[in-house]
């Protein structure tokens, strides 16, 4: 008698498609980075990352508000359920030789040993990871503010995985992805694609290959002016993000108007109320939030002084009754948005 096949366990489902797809929703129109980014998460999960090294190491490049830092925010966000799960260190701390006993700690017998808790610590690197991943992600912001101490310290965190503090421990970041983030090249970049500044100038030609390249070579050119070659050699990519076009603002503007209902539902619960916006209020808050100096950035600077601000006064006045919904349209007359309650 043949024995029954042995019923091979259902596994989590770790693949990369889903991932690919999860961050894709979160990030918009930055394609490039994602694929970089995913087949170091999947070598991981799938326990075949090479050792005495981290998982992989990226450099974030291009214009302020494309999704740089969203990027590591959404992979928190995947991976622990969190986006603030990860260890952000902001070099522009980091900007004086001293400052980097604040990284580091300083060693015994030396002053301040006591008093200064490193900031990059065995302990606090666990403490990004969760129960559904052992990845901590480890982000660098601004990395061109760093002293160059910090970026000699770096280079052994990045070759060698480890990272030997004040008090003679050391770290291990062979379960971590490094992400490095700079605004190096940007302005070159910003001028390449709107020379005369305008949201129209943007270049129509940006989403193909030919624009992203001249970017990327911007971005490049940047970099190497700015590190010496062993500190670029040890980064497994390079990723320049470009400047979000129309249609990617649109959906931008949609994850946040479904942001902001979600927040409302969360803070005011069974006070909550529903958002619809029209067309003519959709053109608005996008005419006014697209800026090729501060991408994504000032979308959300705009929805927070048009939308959020007036909702508030509204709610705080007792104008807006449980359960309706506010519909958003463009003014009339006069520039601006109007909100109307609708308790039907
Ligand atoms: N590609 C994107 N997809 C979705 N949202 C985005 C994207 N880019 C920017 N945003 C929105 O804009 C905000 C700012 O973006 P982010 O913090 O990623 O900018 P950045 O590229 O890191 O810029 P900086 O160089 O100034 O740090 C995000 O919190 C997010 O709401
Ligand atoms: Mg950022």
């Amino acid at each position: 008698m043949r024995t029954p096949p042995i019923p091979i366990r259902p596994r989590r489902s770790s693949g990369g498609g889903d991932l690919l797809e999860q961050l894709q929703s979160r990030v918009v129109g930055q394609p490039q980075a994602m694929t970089e980014i995913v087949p170091y998460v999947q070598m991981h999960r799938a326990g075949l990352a090479p050792d005495g090294r981290p998982v992989g190491v990226f450099l974030l490049l291009g214009p302020t508000g494309t999704g740089k830092t969203r990027t590591v925010e959404a992979l928190a966000d995947v991976l622990h359920g969190s986006e603030r799960h990860m260890l952000k260190v902001d070099c522009g701390e980091f900007q004086m030789e001293h400052e980097v006993a604040k990284l580091i700690g300083a060693p015994p017998g030396y002053l301040g040993h006591r008093e200064t808790q490193p900031l990059l610590t065995q302990q606090k690197l666990n403490a990004v990871t969760s129960e559904s991943s052992n990845l901590s992600l480890l982000l660098f912001d601004e990395i061109e503010k760093a002293a160059p101490s910090m970026t000699r310290l770096l280079l052994g965190v990045l070759d060698k995985a480890t990272l030997r503090l004040g008090d003679n421990t050391s770290v291990n970041f062979e379960r971590t992805l490094i992400f490095l983030t700079s605004n190096l090249g940007a302005e070159a970049m910003r001028k390449y694609v709107s020379p005369d500044f305008g949201f129209e100038a943007m270049s129509p030609g940006l989403g193909q290959s030919g624009g992203a390249k001249k970017l990327q070579s911007i971005g490049w050119g940047a970099v190497k002016r700015r590190f010496a070659p062993e500190f670029v050699n040890r980064i497994d990519a390079v990723i320049t993000y470009s400047p979000l076009d129309k249609t990617a603002m649109d959906l931008i503007l949609d994850q946040q108007i479904a942001a902001l209902e979600r927040h409302i539902q969360d803070r005011l619960e069974d006070k909550s109320f529903d958002i619809e916006l029209t067309n003519g209020a959709r053109k608005v808050l996008l005419e006014r939030g697209t800026s090729s100096e501060f991408g994504a950035r000032e979308l959300k600077r705009t929805i927070l002084r048009m939308l959020t601000q007036p909702l508030a006064a509204m709610v705080e006045r007792g104008g807006v009754p449980d359960g309706c919904s506010v519909i958003v349209d463009r003014k009339r007359s006069g520039e601006g948005l109007e909100l109307m309650v609708d308790d039907d």
